[in-house]
């Protein structure tokens, strides 16, 4: 089952070549210092604890053995990202990319990771004062990384189940925001479909369109046309979407971006879903209707075997994606 618990779950395999045997040994990056993860610790009393007032950000790192190379998935286009969004919480003074994708690189070196790895920047409102707001607070950056290997099935596919909680609607908590705080809206729905006995949850918009999963982007096939909802649909604008999105360009698959109905997925021909966390997921049924008769089918199952290739550095065409992170 591929879901986004891999993502959240501790990582329990112990990093290889030497790398620290327990999470609490880990290298993480923590208030300007590379610290032990046991000793990266926050008051209590921390805004972005009371009030969820941080953003954040899940990389995947890729470990080609035959290369010897750990490739970081899309690195700088992440860091972009929480730049922005740090700046939507009124963050200012944040370090530039360069500076950031070298923070990465630092906490993987101290890590010596050679294995698959999961980094997880945040920005987090820092100050120690009761008050809700966003502005004239200080803020501080963490990295942290673990060894996060590839024990979850992207093969298999998924069941999934149209969730009762609407996505928050970007007027009142914007997806594309990445804000902590907004993640318990995707918990809600996350763990409304688990608890049901499926693997994750199509989530709708206040208006009752396809919006995505509850941490994943998601696509349908209908006539041979690849469909995924508009970034103003109360999306994550997602890396991997906009990946997934350069894969059927190359393969001459049509594409439209466009609002979709829950009725078109019953119908559509397949589904899948696509994110740092779910890597690139078939979906086989939906509030028990069979997508693609609950198989997978040939334009997922294409971009799928693409997608795998790509990340870890096995395909020529689409090395722009990956940065060569130093492990030693
Ligand atoms: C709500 C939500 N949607 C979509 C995605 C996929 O985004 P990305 O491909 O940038 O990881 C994520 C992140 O995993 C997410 O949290």
């Amino acid at each position: 089952m591929l879901t986004e618990k891999a993502k959240d779950a501790p990582a329990t395999s112990p990093a290889s070549h030497g790398a620290p045997a327990s999470t609490d040994d880990l290298v993480a990056y923590f208030q300007g210092e590379y610290v032990a993860l046991r000793d990266a610790n926050v008051s209590i009393m921390t805004h972005a604890f009371m009030y969820g007032t941080a953003v954040f950000e899940g990389i995947r790192a890729y470990w080609n053995a035959d290369q010897g190379v750990l490739y970081g998935l899309k690195l700088r286009e992440h860091m972009e990202r929480i730049r922005r969004n740090a700046g939507m919480l009124l963050m200012t003074d944040l370090p530039p990319v360069d500076e950031l994708v070298r923070i990465v690189f630092e906490t993987i070196r101290r890590n010596h990771f050679e294995e698959d790895a999961y980094v997880r920047p945040c920005f987090y409102l820092s100050g120690k004062s009761i008050g809700v707001r966003l502005h004239g607070l200080p803020h501080e950056l963490t990295v942290l990384a673990v060894p996060f290997g590839n024990y979850v099935d992207t093969e298999k596919g998924i069941r999934i189940m149209t969730s009762s909680w609407r996505r928050n609607a970007d007027d009142a908590l914007p997806a594309r925001g990445k804000i902590v705080g907004g993640y318990v809206n995707m918990a809600f729905q996350k763990s409304e479909a688990e608890l049901n006995g499926f693997d994750e949850a199509l989530v709708l918009t206040p208006d009752g369109h396809a919006s995505e999963a509850s941490a994943a982007n998601m696509f349908v096939v209908r006539d041979g046309v690849l469909l995924t909802p508009p970034v103003n649909d109360d999306i994550l604008e997602g890396v991997t979407r906009r990946a997934i999105l350069e894969l059927a360009t190359t393969f001459g698959i049509p594409v439209e971006s466009r609002s979709i109905d829950r009725s078109e997925i019953y119908v559509a021909d397949e589904m899948f879903l696509c994110g740092t966390g779910v890597q690139l997921s078939p979906v086989i049924e939906l509030d028990h209707r069979p997508i693609a008769g609950g198989a997978i089918g040939p334009i997922t199952r294409q971009l799928h075997e693409a997608y795998f290739a790509a990340i870890r550095g096995n395909d020529k065409r689409f090395m722009h994606w990956l940065t060569p992170i130093p492990t030693r």
